[in-house]
């Protein structure tokens, strides 16, 4: 099989702070990280927010003790929990900006806060479209992704849709124009992936919350890039892992 060029880990929803989630379990899994680092190629660890579940000083704090000094890059924005009790100011302080450009041979990747304060609903905001687009349009020989927390189509099986990002019509509509190959996100706590046009929107699942929805547990996705195609591999908290999808990447 042709070598990978490159993996993200990606993972969402960790919700430290909520009653279940063992801040033992989420170091189990970052140290599970440390050590496959080695065994892929060009790693890559990605966080899609909802790191905390009310935004409180000391559930950033214990997040950041986790993740502090980990040895591969790492891309964290805000979800809607962490922006509760006017967290984005602590996040700022833990994780710097809330919107973060990422670049390397291989792929290209703008992390937008899609969160605001005390609000659950997702957006992005037309401020951020000329700034998202000529990011893209410098990228155009890299795997161009766009990362936030919300949704930006409904996803089967969660309930009924009241917080999906606000202006996701004209969101996506962008990335189509700007030929975004993927979308990751988490928000929905439940893996899931449409294809739209030739885009991939990649809901992951939630890493250590309860709240799964029906899902069959805890997850994070590792998604291998090769060539010209992806596959995005799920693992859930006892370590099992499945295929979940696989895609062409058109250039
Ligand atoms: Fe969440
Ligand atoms: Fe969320």
């Amino acid at each position: 099989m042709t070598e990978s060029r490159k993996t993200i880990f990606h993972m969402s929803d960790i919700h430290i702070g909520e009653a279940g989630v063992r801040i033992e379990d989420f170091r189990h899994i970052i140290d599970y990280i440390e050590k496959k680092e080695n065994e892929v190629t060009n790693p890559l660890l990605l966080i899609t927010g909802d790191l905390t579940s009310d935004g409180l000083p000391e559930e950033f704090e214990a997040f950041h003790d986790v993740v502090d000094g980990i040895d591969i890059p790492t891309i964290i924005v805000p979800g809607n929990h962490d922006e509760r009790n006017y967290g984005a100011a602590r996040f700022e302080e833990f994780f710097g900006s809330r919107f973060k450009r990422f670049e390397d041979e291989v792929v290209a990747i703008y992390a937008a806060d899609s969160a605001e304060p005390d609000n659950d609903a997702g957006h992005v905001g037309r401020a951020m479209y000329s700034e998202i687009e000529d990011f893209f349009s410098e990228a155009q020989d890299k795997v161009r992704i766009f990362a936030l927390h919300h949704h930006l189509v409904p996803v089967p099986h969660t309930g009924r849709e009241f917080n999906v990002v606000e202006d996701s019509g004209d969101v996506l509509g962008l990335l189509t124009e700007c030929n975004c190959h993927m979308v990751l996100n988490g928000h929905r706590h439940v893996p899931w992936m449409w294809h739209l046009n030739d885009m991939l929107l990649y809901n992951t699942g939630t890493l250590l919350s309860r709240r799964i929805r029906g899902a069959i547990t805890q997850v994070h996705t590792h998604i291998n890039i090769y060539p010209d195609s992806v596959e995005f591999i799920i693992r859930d908290k006892l370590g099992n892992e499945k295929k979940f999808a696989e895609s062409d990447l058109t250039f």
